[in-house]
This record gives structure tokens, sequence and C-alpha cells, in this order.
């Protein structure tokens, strides 16, 4: 199975192992893009001639097909977003304001990326609740005394990430949404680094929100989706006002479509939600399996090449069943930017920097570290160049280590 070749621009002789902050794209979805503005294009929702109402069908052809790939109950309970983050600024501000009190606590991880950490901050000062946060052991990971220890009768809000886009660990979401519920609260997942790479489905998981970005599995950039509850989203105040959210609007008043349309302001990314359609397509074509099969493959051989270099540090944890396809790592005495602007030369792409996960990298005591995250397109030979890469930039600076 030649994947590689379904990815014009990786035919550019890159090796590209960023695919935690974005993914790469299939012709398969570049073409559903083109297709939908060469034959579809008008706003769906908006319009009584044919175009729109094909536009129309399209976009919420879309929203059902999403529902069944999380197995969502209804398909109303999928809302469009601009991304994750946007997903979980609605949460903070729709669920969090309305219904924290002072003296409530939201407990979070000390992994969050920014978007499931900095919102949390804001609605806890407006609502005097207190933000707790679950901290990781020495392998990287949240223990179940820890879980027990900071889910408590004060809890009102856990989010947490499913994956984590720095250390690659796999949350225990099950105990922690156990506890959560036991305790009355709602549990907020982050599944961007997770739905690439597993199979997620709500129902079974029992999380009363979860959140994705479309780009970071194969669709394009700008659109997220955000998954809830029906009971509690319809009792939700609305996020964002405007265009098709309404029902009635009066000179002072206005009252307030039902879901989805509640929570979906304005003109959406049709092209992006119809290019989240094609990589759903895309990645069901292949199958999870299949999927988790060829990154354990070069994420195992990866790390088994990176443990030989005595000068390269990795931050993940040494269960490897509870690690995905993200590794963090540093070459030691040189700095993760120096270290990626080399890889370059190389023509090989990986993420350097704090990663949007500031509090992480001050509780691990470093300011940064090298990113590489693979995917589905990736092969052995895309990590022996990165190898290869990094032995480069060792030689290059070792006169300068101490
Ligand atoms: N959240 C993305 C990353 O981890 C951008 O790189």
């Amino acid at each position: 199975m030649n994947i590689k070749k379904d990815f014009p621009i990786l035919q550019n002789n890159i090796t590209y192992l960023d695919s935690g902050a974005t993914t790469q794209k299939p012709t398969q979805v570049i073409k559903a893009i083109q297709e939908f503005y060469e034959k579809y294009n008008a706003n769906p929702h908006r319009g009584a001639y044919s175009l729109s109402i094909k536009a129309t069908e399209i976009y919420e052809e879309t929203r059902t097909k999403i529902a069944k790939f999380i197995n969502a109950e209804k398909r109303e309970q999928i809302i469009f977003s601009k991304n994750a983050t946007e997903s979980l600024n609605l949460l903070a501000y729709s669920y969090g304001l309305d219904n924290l009190k002072k003296d409530d606590e939201v407990v979070i991880s000390i992994m969050e990326h920014h978007s499931n950490l900095v919102p949390w901050q804001e609605v806890c000062k407006k609502t005097g609740s207190k933000l707790k946060y679950m901290y990781i052991n020495d392998n990287y990971e949240i223990s179940d005394e820890e879980i027990e220890n900071k889910i408590t009768e004060k809890t009102k809000i856990v989010g947490i990430t499913h994956i984590s886009n720095v250390l690659g660990t796999i949350n225990n979401l099950k105990k922690i949404i156990e506890c959560a519920h036991k305790v009355g609260a709602i549990v907020i997942v982050d599944a961007s680094q997770s739905i690439p790479h597993m199979k997620i489905d709500v129902q079974e998981l029992d999380a009363d929100f979860l959140v994705f970005s479309g780009h970071k599995m194969l669709a394009p950039l700008g659109v997220g989706v955000l998954y809830g509850k029906k009971e509690l989203l319809e009792k939700m105040t609305p996020f964002l006002r405007g265009g098709d959210m309404i029902e009635y609007v009066y000179e002072q008043e206005t009252t307030y479509a039902p879901l989805p349309n509640k929570f979906e302001a304005g003109t959406q990314n049709v092209e992006g939600i119809i290019g989240l359609g094609a990589a759903i397509d895309y990645i069901e074509g292949i199958g999870y399996e299949k999927i988790h099969k060829i990154e354990k493959e070069v994420t195992n051989y990866a790390i088994e090449e990176l443990k030989k270099l005595d000068y390269v540090e990795l931050y993940i944890t040494p269960e490897l069943e509870k690690h995905s396809s993200v590794i963090s790592f540093n070459i030691k005495g040189i700095h993760p930017h120096d270290v990626a602007s080399i890889l370059d030369t190389e023509g090989v792409c990986i993420r350097s920097g704090n990663h949007c996960a500031q509090p992480l990298m001050r509780f691990l005591e470093i300011d940064s570290t090298c990113r590489a995250s693979f995917y589905i397109y990736n092969t052995k030979e895309d990590v022996d160049k990165l190898i290869k890469a990094i032995e480069k930039v060792h030689n290059m600076f070792i006169k300068y280590i101490k």
C-alpha cells in the first residue's frame, strides 16, 4: 500500500514529520474541495435555488458522516467550528461561565495545550472558581492516584487531552471520566491528537463534550468540530451571535435556532467541511487498524534508533502501548530551534519550541523540545533521514558542547 503517492506535496522530496501540527492533504481531499467550487459553490441554508440547496445537502451530509464516524447518537450533536481551540472557547464561555460558581473547581492536566488551559484561567477568574492541575509522574503519565486525588466533590468540569501533543502520552480517559461522573462533574475531551490515529466512540467513552480539528486528520485548515451530549448543548447559551443561529429577531430581543444552528453563527467554512468529509472517507478507506499498524511500526523504529544516540534525551513513557506517534526529544547542549533549522536543510520538517504547552515545559524544567510526529504516509526511510540529519547536527555542534 503506497499511501505517500496520494499526497502531492510529499512527492517533492520532503520528509514531513510534523503531522502533530497539521497533516498533509491527500489528492482525494484536494479534489473534493475543487469539485465543490467547480460545481456546487453557494451559501448553505441561505438560498431557495438549487445550487444553494445542493450546498446545504453536502454540508448537512458531512454532519451526518461525522456523527457516524464518532458514533454520536444524533447528527445535531455535531457543531462545526473553526478548530478545536474555538470549540474549547465555546465550552468555556457557553458552559463554564454559566455553570461555575465561586469555589467550584475546574480540573485540567499539566500537559494541556494552551487552548484547553487559557480559556479556563479566564473563566475561573470571572467566576471565582479554582483551576487545578493533574500532574505527570516520572513516566510522563497521569497516575490513577493523581486522578483520584484531584477530582473531588468540588470539581465541576474536567478538561483533558486524550493524547499529549508534546509527550505523546495516551491518557486514561476511562478512569478520568469515571471519577468525574462519580462526583457529578462533566468531562471535556480534546481529541485533536487522537482522532487522526484511533477510533473514537463518544457513546462508549461517555465524554460529555469532545472537540477536534480537521486539519490534523487530513482535512483543510480552519475547520473544527464540537460534539456534546444533547441535553447539555440544549441548555447552553450561544457563543457567537449573528446570521443563521436565530429563530426570530426583534428590535430588542432574539430567540435562537435549535441545535446545531444555535452554535453556527455566520457563514461557515464550507470547503473545509467538505474536505473533512473527504478526509473521513479516506481514513475509513484505510481503516484505523491499518493506520495503527503503520504508525506503530514507524514510531517504534524511530524510538529504537533515537535511543541509540546517547546525546539524545527522549520525553516519552517507557510503556509504549500508552504512547502515540509523537516523539519529543532534545539533543544535549543544542537548542531545538537550531536543530530544526539544520534538519530543514536536509529536507526534514519537525516542530521545535514549547508546542503551545508552556506550563508543561516549566514543569519539565526545560524551555522547549524538538518534536517529530508521524502519520500514515511516513515510512522507516523517513526515520532514517531524521536520524542522519540529527547526526549531522550533532557533528556540527560537538566542538561547542560542554
Ligand atoms: N497544536 C498543534 C501542535 O501541537 C499546532 O503542533
